[in-house]
């Protein structure tokens, strides 16, 4: 087996904004691996355009989640970070590994299920086909690790199927069989309103998540207003089994404070709602309004957004064009 350098790769879709949920499952964790590792962090459009979107608001939906992972504190100087679409060569492997993966294997990704419900006939072939173009990301950088949430799993084994089988059906050993990094104590931020669904950006009611655009006022306005049951909390996180919209906010403060959830609930046992929701919406308004104060001034300024897209785009080619030609030569494209 060749030695691959570690290296990570993670991506964010803008389809709508950046919710709590994507900073504590991917970019907060994101930020503390960039010093770790070579990284790279994309804007995954090419995702979002799996199901409909106005054209103008996939710009500044783009520019929103790229405005946010700057201002959490991903440096575009030790990281690279781009728009997908500006790289060409996901969409040109994603083509060759819709040729290596399976569709018995699609059809076994719980999230195309989901999403496809029983709707599955009239989706857009490109929502099936996701899965490997995600693959596509993840081994144009012949990635290592890559630090996802709980529910992308599927999604980074299937990666590693697609690549164990083109290295075996091309007597290679190209591409790696990468990692996912699913820790910290928030890998599934669920939705305020309903403790079994997880926190999205497209639910109806703007309630049920935190906006990262979000000012202090409405963030400490939605932890005051987030559905729990009445029990006080326990002494134990195994107290909090049944109790998902109360487990959900105890993790949330768990990833924000830098602790574990074990480390909360110690502090925290026997207390009643009126004194954990209020130190809840405190801890967020510290940690997230500098955040989103820095978004809003970003995002004044699109043109220089744009332009470290742009730069970023261009560290990206860098690696990726050696990767796709290796890749065009290996299954015999004839390069002249
Ligand atoms: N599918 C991921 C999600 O919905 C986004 C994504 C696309 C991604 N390509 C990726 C994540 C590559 C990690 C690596 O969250």
């Amino acid at each position: 087996m060749t030695d691959f350098t570690p290296r990570v790769f993670s991506g964010i879709k803008p389809s709508g904004g950046l919710t709590l949920g994507n900073y504590l499952g991917a970019i907060k964790r994101w930020v503390d691996m960039q010093g770790q590792m070579e990284s790279i962090y994309c804007v995954v459009d090419l995702h979002a355009v799996t199901v409909w979107q106005d054209p103008a608001a996939l710009k500044t939906g783009t520019r929103e989640i790229a405005a946010g992972m700057l201002a959490s504190g991903i440096d575009p100087a030790t990281s690279v970070l781009f728009n997908q679409s500006q790289v060409h060569q996901h969409a040109e492997l994603s083509w060759v590994f819709n040729c290596v993966a399976r569709v018995g294997w699609m059809d076994r990704m719980t999230q195309f299920k989901d999403k496809a419900g029983s709707n599955a006939q009239k989706v857009s072939l490109g929502l099936y086909a996701y899965p490997s173009l995600m693959a596509a990301d993840i081994l144009l950088y012949h990635a290592t690790h890559v630090p996802v949430g709980e529910d992308q799993k599927q999604h980074v084994e299937l990666t590693r199927d697609i690549a164990a089988k083109f290295n075996h059906d091309f007597k290679t050993d190209f591409f790696p069989m990468t990692e996912p990094v699913i820790d910290g104590p928030a890998t599934r931020v669920m939705n305020l309103r309903d403790g079994s669904k997880k926190m999205s950006k497209s639910g109806e009611s703007d309630m049920e998540r935190i906006n990262m655009l979000d000012d202090a006022d409405t963030i400490a306005k939605k932890f005051k207003k987030a559905k729990t049951d009445p029990a006080p909390l326990p002494e134990t996180l195994e107290g909090l089994k049944d109790r998902p919209e109360a487990r959900n906010l105890v993790d949330i403060y768990a990833a924000l404070s830098d602790q574990t959830s074990e480390a909360v609930i110690a502090e925290y046992a026997g207390a009643g709602w009126g004194r954990f929701k209020p130190a809840l919406a405190d801890l967020a308004v510290d940690k997230l309004a500098p955040i989103s104060t820095e978004m809003r001034r970003l995002l004044d300024d699109p043109a220089e957004i744009d332009r470290l897209l742009g730069e970023g785009a261009e560290k990206a080619r860098a690696i990726a064009a050696p990767i796709l030609d290796r890749t065009y030569d290996i299954v015999g494209f004839l390069r002249s």
